[in-house]
């Protein structure tokens, strides 16, 4: 449905690569105006002009997730912007260094930590008073719900995300705002190139695709949820 989305104000994190870059510009589609933040400006501004080459409306925001002064100063951006948030998909994240348990730095896991976890919860803590209703969508992965190799951080803190998610999503569901998680397999990002060596996954689309519906009245009764694509696939056909 073209224009579901009209008058709606979305933030989207990390929104200048990838899920995000492709989330980003379906909300644009559907004709919500954009904030795009990313800590790499020359992505960020890349997603923000291809929204605005289409006649959308976007801007760029340059902020670290994984630091409070820069959540609280992104979040006034897009209030003071264009006076109102309605969406919000918190997705920034980085994978780390690939090394097992025993030999990851601490480094490493406060880097993947901070970025993929407290900023997630950071995000949620400065978006949570200017919404009224709404929805937000928390990117988390299959790894937030499964283990694997050589990723202890980053799974670590996917499977924060889905806590942090659960425990906003029930305290926040009596005033309106909806809640949940995405936990997509592999997807072909940059990301994900990295992690494999060479492109590989389901296009960022398809997540995208289910972030909207995550953020539409079709999934109104759908909050605290942590979604794989197989669920979400289901989810949307039964809602049809
Ligand atoms: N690609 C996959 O297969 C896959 C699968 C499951 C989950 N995910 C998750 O999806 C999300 C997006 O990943 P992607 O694959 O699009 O990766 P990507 O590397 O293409 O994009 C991530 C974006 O986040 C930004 N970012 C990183 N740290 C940041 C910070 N501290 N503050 C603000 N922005 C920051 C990067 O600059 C980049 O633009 C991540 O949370 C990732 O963990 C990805």
């Amino acid at each position: 449905m073209a224009g579901q989305f009209k008058n709606s104000v979305v933030l989207v994190t990390g929104g200048g690569s990838g899920i995000g870059r492709a989330s980003a510009l379906a909300f644009a589609r559907e004709g919500a105006t954009v904030a795009v933040a990313d800590l790499a400006v020359e992505g960020g501004k890349e997603t923000e002009s291809i929204i605005r080459e289409s006649e959308g409306t976007a801007i760029f925001i340059e902020a670290d997730v994984s630091k409070a002064s820069e959540v609280e100063a992104m979040i006034d951006s897009v209030l003071g912007t264009y006076g109102r948030l309605d969406y919000a998909h918190n997705n920034a994240g980085i994978l780390g260094d690939l090394a097992p348990t025993a030999e990851c730095t601490e480094e490493n896991w406060e880097n993947v930590i901070n970025t993929n976890l407290k900023g997630v919860w950071l995000c949620m803590k400065y978006e949570i008073p200017k919404m009224h209703g709404g929805a937000i969508i928390n990117t988390s992965s299959v790894f937030g719900l499964k283990g694997g190799q050589n990723l202890p951080a980053y799974i670590a803190s996917k499977h924060g995300v889905i806590g942090a998610t659960k425990a906003a999503a029930s305290e926040y569901a009596h005033r309106g705002i909806r809640i949940n998680a995405m936990c997509p397999d592999a997807v072909r990002t940059p990301m994900q190139e990295r992690f494999m060596g060479k492109p590989f996954g389901r296009a960022p689309e398809e997540v995208a695709q289910a972030v909207l519906w995550l953020c539409s009245e079709a999934s109104s009764v759908i909050t605290g949820e942590a979604l794989t694509y197989r669920k979400w696939k289901r989810r949307i056909a039964e809602s049809q």
